[in-house]
């Protein structure tokens, strides 16, 4: 069956292509209000593309960007339900002018598809979708019942999909859920993701002036607010990038021993760090290696910082307030309430006299850990030996995928991250791309993980 199924995708390889192709050419940036009738439409296009495939297919409203449901449920009522989840909408495209070709007219080179969302998320569920095609019509049929869940708000928390999910649970009942939303170490070493780590974001104002003011007339006199807001968030961390904020570590999960021994099987270098990012040094808590500051550490980090005059030539004024954007990457057992508490509180006794704090949090997500030793994460690591030729190791992800802990919370079922994409895919930055072997490759690991599963 599986032999039949990896012909007809061999076979096929070029239409996936451009079917892929398209499907990145859509500007689905679910941030930026301008693009609200693109991922629209991206939505319209999975949803036409299921039914091409012979599954029935739903395109469900939300206060923001359509959820599309898809299911095929043509094996046995005993057979398994896999719930696989994505995400169509991607990340803005800025700044333009570093992108080798358009973000939006993806383009094939170097054995690479190079476009905005190749693959953070597209390129990774359509890899899904194809490997059920190749089922459907080669075969005739699947090992298991598919469903598929994918949303247009991934990249800005999820906000509308908690509810959905919640409030869907019966539509959404399955025996496990399967993500590829995330990267393997090599195409030769599979990894399998057992922690994503949640997320915390805030914006704070500093004001100590009415309104802005001559700096000749009245400096000196009067408190400025960019240098009262750099001294409070130069408060938050020390020389090795401890975060010194009061109960801010208090939950954090130490890692077992051996944890820590698989993760350090990762070895997971300085100068993988640097090739991949191009910082001039690794940086962080001396006392952890590597992937553990990435993957079990929460961190504090400022996104962005504005205020006062930035335009061309000089403007000799003290504005009147200055603003920051904070995330903070949450481990678990951190409870994202908890930690914004300890925040505020450190901040409002950080800000200096003559200057006047205000904090606009965010909702928040929690870190989700899942079952290493599950059925379906055996099945997985099955299908990702046969796939790429090599045992799977696990790791920690740093990122976050907002939903997984709804999904835990609501659906009760083991959790698979079997990511498809490479460390250099270049994810939410310039030059985003997806190696066309990494498409031919997840497809292969998903038709095995079906036929695996029902083990
Ligand atoms: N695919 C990423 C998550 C990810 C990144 C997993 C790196 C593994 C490694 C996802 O699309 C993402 O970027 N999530 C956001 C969520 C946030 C906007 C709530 C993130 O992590 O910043
Ligand atoms: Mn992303």
């Amino acid at each position: 069956m599986l032999q039949q199924v990896l012909e007809y995708a061999q076979a096929n390889r070029e239409r996936f292509l451009t079917e892929l192709v398209n499907y990145l050419a859509i500007p689905s940036v679910s941030a930026q209000p301008e693009h609200e009738r693109d991922t629209h439409m991206a939505a319209l296009w999975l949803a036409e593309h299921f039914h091409k495939l012979g599954m029935s297919a739903e395109v469900f409203p939300t206060d923001r960007h359509p959820v599309v449901y898809a299911e095929w449920k043509g094996q046995h009522s005993q057979a398994p339900t896999v719930l696989i989840y994505g995400h169509y909408d991607v990340q803005p495209a800025e700044p333009f002018e570093l992108w080798l070709s358009p973000p939006f007219q993806p383009s094939v080179r170097d054995g690479y598809v190079y476009a905005r969302g190749a693959s953070d998320n597209k390129g990774q569920h359509f890899a899904h979708i194809k490997a059920v095609e190749a089922y459907l019509h080669s075969v005739g049929t699947l090992p298991v019942n598919v469903k598929f869940l994918v949303e247009g708000e991934e990249e800005i928390g999820s906000p509308s999909l908690s509810g959905f999910v919640q409030q869907h649970r019966k539509m959404l009942e399955c025996d496990c859920v399967l993500i590829s939303d995330s990267a393997l170490r090599s195409l030769h070493q599979p990894t399998l993701t057992y922690g994503l780590r949640g997320l915390l974001d805030l914006e704070v104002t500093v004001r100590c002036l009415g309104r802005d003011v001559h700096s000749g007339h009245y400096g000196g006199a009067v408190q400025n607010p960019i240098m009262a807001l750099a001294k409070i968030l130069a408060t938050t961390k020390d020389d090795h990038g401890r975060v010194c904020i009061a109960g801010f570590y208090d939950d954090v999960r130490t890692l077992a021993e051996d944890e820590r021994a698989e993760l350090a099987r990762l070895s997971y270098t300085e100068a993988d760090l640097q090739r991949e990012t191009g910082a001039r040094a690794a940086f962080g808590e001396p006392e952890f290696m590597l992937a553990e500051r990435i993957g079990a550490r929460p961190t504090f980090e400022v996104n962005g910082i504005w205020g006062g005059y930035t335009g061309s030539g000089v403007k000799t004024i003290i504005p009147a307030e200055a603003h920051a954007k904070i995330t903070c990457r949450l481990v678990p057992h951190q409870d994202p309430a908890k930690v914004a508490e300890v925040i505020a509180a450190h901040l409002r006794k950080a800000t200096p006299f003559g200057a006047e704090l205000e904090i606009r949090l965010g909702r928040g997500s929690p870190a989700a850990l899942v079952d290493r030793h599950s059925p379906a994460m055996q099945a997985a690591a099955r299908a990702a030996q046969a796939t790429y030729g090599a045992p799977p190791l696990f790791e920690l992800e740093g990122g976050s995928i907002p939903i997984v802990a709804d999904f835990q919370r609501y659906l009760s079922k083991p959790i698979v991250l079997l990511g498809f994409g490479l460390p250099d895919d270049s994810i939410h930055a310039p030059n985003e791309r997806f190696a066309l072997a990494c498409l031919d490759k997840g497809i292969e690991a998903s038709a095995r993980f079906l036929s695996e599963v029902t083990n």
